[in-house]
């Protein structure tokens, strides 16, 4: 048996999104500036396209400017915006951000940073929940821009958006999301949520990669991050890459149809929820990381004392699992993660610790394989390393 729950990696193309691009590899191959009637039907399937982006997140078609990618969409958000406040006044900006953004969010932040720009990351609770009042506090004159994502990509951790949005409002100050782990899980409305700036990722909503969306609220002043042609609105040069474009509005109406019944979210929560309750009860020293009042359907994150988070995904895939760790490979060594390590988790817990996420096309059965090979691994490891069968005290 093969079981995919590496969802927050990446989805699955979904077939109906797999049949909306496949014309537009063969026959459809217009460019869609193009004048003539190969042209115009590419054209259509963008505007089309984008409409049903903008339909997922509240917007207006011409609010939504495609990318290559989430990475790209974070990063015009961020640069973009501080470009365009520079160019009107000489003051030194200043971006409000959190420890546990995604590091298209972070390394963009930290490039600002070199350029001069002042930056303020804000620390999480115990389950990776961003305190409002804490953004406040940070907030100077020169604040520009709150960037806050709505779930992180590790725990499934759901922010406080709206009122994070009421603290921006109140000081001025432009709000971006990083809506990349809650397309599709969450509903999301730019302006219930009142952000003026949010991020969308094709193949984290069963769409292909390389292909994403920024949000940018009409009168949101953005400098584009390339130079090239008038795509766009001026906002982002390139030809647009149409099957993955097209490929991504299929994905987009297909998580609005899911959403609006709710479905997918309540199915997939209760397979989730039987695969922690197996695992928490079946293995002693498992510990749930991310704040389960407060998460999106899909995720859990279990940290397992004693037990080595690398060589646990590498024994679960020749098992036919895929699971990610919260470390990863950084220059030969082994780095856990910064949000597990935001959160308060000692190096050895965020080595111990498996993302587990969940997708549309889950079943029970693989559930129930999951649960009993986690055991049986687990144990079989320990056994293999006594000096930490025992569980280390909770945090
Ligand atoms: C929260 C978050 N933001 C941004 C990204 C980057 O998106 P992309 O892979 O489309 O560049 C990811 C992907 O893992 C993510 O999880």
């Amino acid at each position: 048996m093969r079981v995919y729950l590496d969802h927050n990696a990446t989805t699955p193309v979904d077939p109906s999104v797999l049949d909306a691009m496949q014309p537009f590899f063969s026959d459809a191959y217009g460019n869609a500036s193009s004048i003539h009637s190969a042209g115009q039907r590419a054209r259509a399937t963008v505007d089309a396209a984008r409409t049903a982006v903008a339909h997922l997140v509240g917007a207006k078609p011409s609010e939504i400017v495609f990318t290559s990618g989430g990475t790209e969409a974070d990063n015009l958000a961020i640069l973009g915006l501080i470009d365009s406040a520079r160019a009107a006044s000489p003051r030194r900006p200043h971006l409000i951000t959190t420890a546990i953004e995604h590091h298209a969010v972070l390394n963009a932040a930290e490039y600002a940073a070199k350029q001069g720009i002042d930056v303020t990351f804000i620390p999480v609770s115990a389950t990776g929940v961003v305190d409002p009042a804490d953004i406040r506090a940070a907030l100077r004159p020169e604040t520009l821009l709150i960037s806050v994502m709505h779930a992180n990509n590790e725990l499934g951790t759901i922010q406080p958006i709206e009122e994070i949005a009421s603290v921006a409002a109140e000081a001025d100050v432009y709000f971006h999301t990083d809506a990349v782990q809650s397309a599709g899980k969450l509903p999301l409305n730019v302006n219930a949520m009142g952000v003026d700036l949010l991020t969308l990722s094709a193949h984290k909503i069963y769409g292909p990669k390389g292909a994403g969306a920024l949000y940018v609220r009409s009168g949101t002043p953005i400098v584009p991050q390339m130079f090239g042609g008038h795509h766009e609105r001026d906002r982002r040069p390139g030809t647009e890459n149409v099957p993955a474009i097209a490929g991504f509005g299929r994905a987009a109406e297909l998580a609005a149809q899911h959403l609006a019944t709710a479905d997918e979210s309540t199915r997939i929560a209760q397979l989730r929820d039987k695969l922690e309750h197996e695992i928490l009860a079946a293995v002693p020293g498992a510990r749930v990381n991310d704040d389960r009042a407060h998460r999106v359907a899909n995720t859990t994150n279990i940290s397992f004392d004693g037990v080595a988070g690398e060589a646990f995904v590498i024994a679960l895939d020749l098992l036919g699992i895929s699971v990610s760790t919260g470390a990863a490979c950084s220059s030969g060594a082994i780095e856990p993660s910064h949000v597990l390590r935001a959160i308060g988790l000692t190096d050895a817990q965020a080595e111990s610790s498996i993302r587990f996420s969940l997708g549309r096309f889950t079943t029970a059965a693989e559930i129930d394989y999951v649960a009993s090979t986690v055991k049986a691994t687990v144990e079989r490891m320990r056994s293999l390393a006594p000096a930490h069968a025992a569980p280390t005290p909770q945090r």
